[in-house]
């Protein structure tokens, strides 16, 4: 007897009306009219099937703290990080992981079951860390959490930066991150990429650096990236995240710093809900948007995915971390609204995270986990428009959310209709 059967779905690649077989926690078969018995079968008729979402970059240890002790003022970037420095010396254990927990709990109900959150090593305690990593396993059955240390306050511009990094990383922190546009000057900046990236390779560690949040056309660290990357082998296995410099910078020095990040096998995170209210802040009109070139990196071959970043925190009051309103908004930043151009999308905040994370045995085919999102919608353009709520959220076959369709009923003179907004 098979675990779960679910019947009818619509796929993100176009195929229409498919059944999809769990068993033993991983997709067995992905075929019309699959007979059999299941413990659970899901009638999920002219629905969108997709693996789940994954969110590329999020900071877990700030989330949900929107108005403690204050909320943010002017909405800006560096009142932001001044926030969480007044917020970190009242931070303990068990308030991040109630937080922490909390947001788990939506990213489940929202479908997204991978996430890579940087922590803050910054404050000499780690109690984020400790946190996070008691999160990390609280939740590992429901979601693939990878934490990457982040040295908030500069790697070597703060002190004690460099001996945290390595008690967090020895703590079982799994991916090295930085921050080398915060450093005190850009040779300080490229000096702590060649570090950071040294410590990755003789660890044998991922790296995720906030690369040139900046509007400053001229912070190029990502060029010291893909160059240590090459350098040492760490191909495949590096991230810049962000990149909001590359918004502003020549283009003629874009046309050789792609070719550079291809080659490297960078990938490249947006975070297109917090750059569009971050970046440009110094601008008066016309006013820049702020977010990394996604149409031009994609179109070069560089894998780019979506992070959510902030939901509720110092640096943005909104979100209910759903990566649909992310997606949303990326396409309308990047002018990304044609057909093939939506489904890069939808890639963004599904596929081309698991990519950026590296996640393996993901996706919809047979012989993958048995990871599985139902939407309310019927195809990738109409999850896009709509947003809309997850029927069932599956986990190696067994349903960990189920959220009921949402229908208005109005009522004119004698007639009553029901309204979902699906065409
Ligand atoms: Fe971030």
């Amino acid at each position: 007897m098979l675990d779960c059967l679910i019947r009818g779905v619509n796929l993100p690649d176009g195929r229409k009306n498919v059944d999809i077989a769990i068993q033993d926690g991983r997709i067995a078969e992905v075929a019309s009219n699959i007979q059999g018995e299941a413990a659970q079968e899901i009638d999920a008729a002219g629905f969108l099937a997709t693996p789940p979402f994954v969110d590329s970059h999020f900071h877990m240890d700030a989330t949900l703290t929107y108005g403690n002790p204050r909320v943010n003022e002017s909405g800006t970037l560096l009142e932001g990080i001044a926030l969480w420095g007044e917020l970190k010396p009242h931070l303990t254990v068990e308030s991040i992981k109630e937080r922490a927990r909390k947001l788990c709990r939506w990213a489940i109900a929202k479908g997204t079951l991978g996430i890579r959150s940087h922590v803050d090593i910054s404050d000499e305690r780690l109690l984020a860390v400790q946190a996070l990593l008691e999160i990390r396993e609280e939740f590992k059955e429901y979601i693939d959490l990878q934490l990457v240390a982040f040295p908030q306050d500069g790697y070597l511009r703060h002190e004690g930066s460099r001996a945290n990094m390595e008690r967090a990383l020895d703590m079982g922190v799994d991916v090295v991150g930085g921050i080398p546009h915060f450093e005190r000057t850009m040779e300080e900046g490229a000096r702590s990429v060649k570090l950071l990236c040294e410590l990755a390779e003789k660890r044998g560690l991922l790296v995720d650096m906030h690369c040139d949040e900046s509007d400053d056309p001229l912070s190029r660290h990502v060029e010291t990236l893909t160059y240590h990357t090459k350098r040492l082998g760490l191909q495949g296995r590096v991230t810049g995240s962000h990149l909001t410099s590359m918004h502003s910078m020549d283009n003629y020095y874009v046309s050789k710093l792609m070719p550079l990040m291809k080659e490297a096998g960078l990938h490249a995170v947006a975070n297109p809900l917090i750059n569009i209210t971050l970046q440009g802040r110094h601008d008066t009109y016309p006013k820049r948007r702020g977010m990394t070139r996604v149409k031009e990196l994609m179109a070069m071959g560089i894998n780019v995915s979506f992070g959510h970043d902030c939901v509720m925190d110092p640096w943005y009051s909104f979100g209910s971390h759903d990566m649909l309103e992310v997606a949303h908004m990326g396409l309308h930043v990047a002018q990304m609204t044609g057909v093939a151009e939506m489904k890069r999308m939808f890639d963004a905040v599904t596929v081309n995270g698991a990519k950026t994370l590296g996640l393996k045995d993901y996706g919809l085919a047979p012989g993958c986990y048995g990871d599985v999102v139902i939407l309310q919608a019927k195809d990738v353009h109409e999850a896009l428009r709509l947003r809309p709520v997850r029927l069932y959220v599956i986990r190696r076959g067994k349903i960990i959310s189920r959220t009921m369709p949402t229908v208005a009923k109005i009522t004119l003179k004698d007639a009553a209709f029901d309204v979902d907004f699906r065409m």
